[in-house]
């Protein structure tokens, strides 16, 4: 998991913070599988490996419980190309951003940079959608933060760099930016802090239609 953060670019420091957490039933990690029949899936591990020679050695599966739900593993070996966690936040936390108590929230989500751009993203997507509506999380709305549209960064100089944002992949996937505020933080090259914005987005996933619900009525 540490390797694949320090791929990311983001956050691999908090990686032990998150071991814990997942032992107290907090945030929880999933690694994402290519499928047995993914065509041309061993030239794909190849193009993975190739760029992460460190993840060659498969892990297996040997997780006892999700969410402290009791589970067989399979000890089956696998290949991991990605990550995603899933977590539920404080209620407080979500009633200040009108989110319903149980929303479910998809953070770090990461795709090997040699398989980006075939549709793997948009499939872990549909995929954890679809873990989260289920037991033990039974949820009804996913919520997540993401860079906002129109992020860019000024060096200073005139020197103004545009952030690639996620904000419209979200939303071709659904997901609809409710709220906007500051939030992570960019160290620029004069060791500046800057505060970036973010766009907070939800999406309906109990296949209700969310056009006809909002977070606030869907309480009960
Ligand atoms: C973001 C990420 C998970 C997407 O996964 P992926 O497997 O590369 O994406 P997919 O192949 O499933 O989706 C590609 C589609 O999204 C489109 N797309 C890619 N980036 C986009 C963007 N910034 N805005 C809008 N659409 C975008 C592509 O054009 C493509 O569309 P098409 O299917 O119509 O051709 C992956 O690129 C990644 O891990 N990036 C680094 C970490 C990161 O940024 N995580 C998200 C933090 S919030």
């Amino acid at each position: 998991m540490h390797d694949q953060r320090v791929a990311c670019g983001w956050r691999a420091d908090e990686v032990p913070e998150w071991v814990e957490s997942a032992k107290r039933g907090g945030k929880m990690f999933y690694w994402v599988v290519l499928a047995e029949d993914v065509p041309n899936r061993n030239t794909l591990l190849a193009q993975h490996i190739a760029t992460q020679p460190k993840e060659a050695e498969p892990l297996r599966d040997t997780a006892k419980e999700i969410r402290l739900a009791k589970r067989e593993p399979t000890g089956r070996a696998f290949l991991p190309v990605g990550h995603v966690a899933l977590d539920v936040h404080d209620p407080e936390e979500d009633a200040r951003l009108g989110l319903p108590s149980g929303t479910v929230w998809v953070h770090q989500l990461f795709i090997s940079s040699a398989l980006q751009g075939g549709g793997y993203g948009v499939a872990t997507m549909a995929r954890v959608e679809s873990i989260a509506a289920q037991e033990p999380m039974n949820g009804k709305w996913m919520a997540l933060d993401t860079l906002a549209k129109e992020v860019a960064i000024d060096m200073g100089m005139e020197n103004i760099v545009p952030v690639t944002s996620k904000e419209e992949w979200y939303a071709r996937q659904g997901y609809e930016t409710y709220w906007q505020g500051p939030g992570y933080t960019y160290q620029a090259p004069d060791g500046c802090n800057i505060q970036l914005r973010v766009s907070y987005m939800k999406k309906r996933i109990d296949g209700e239609d969310a056009r006809c619900a909002t977070p606030s009525s869907s309480n009960t």
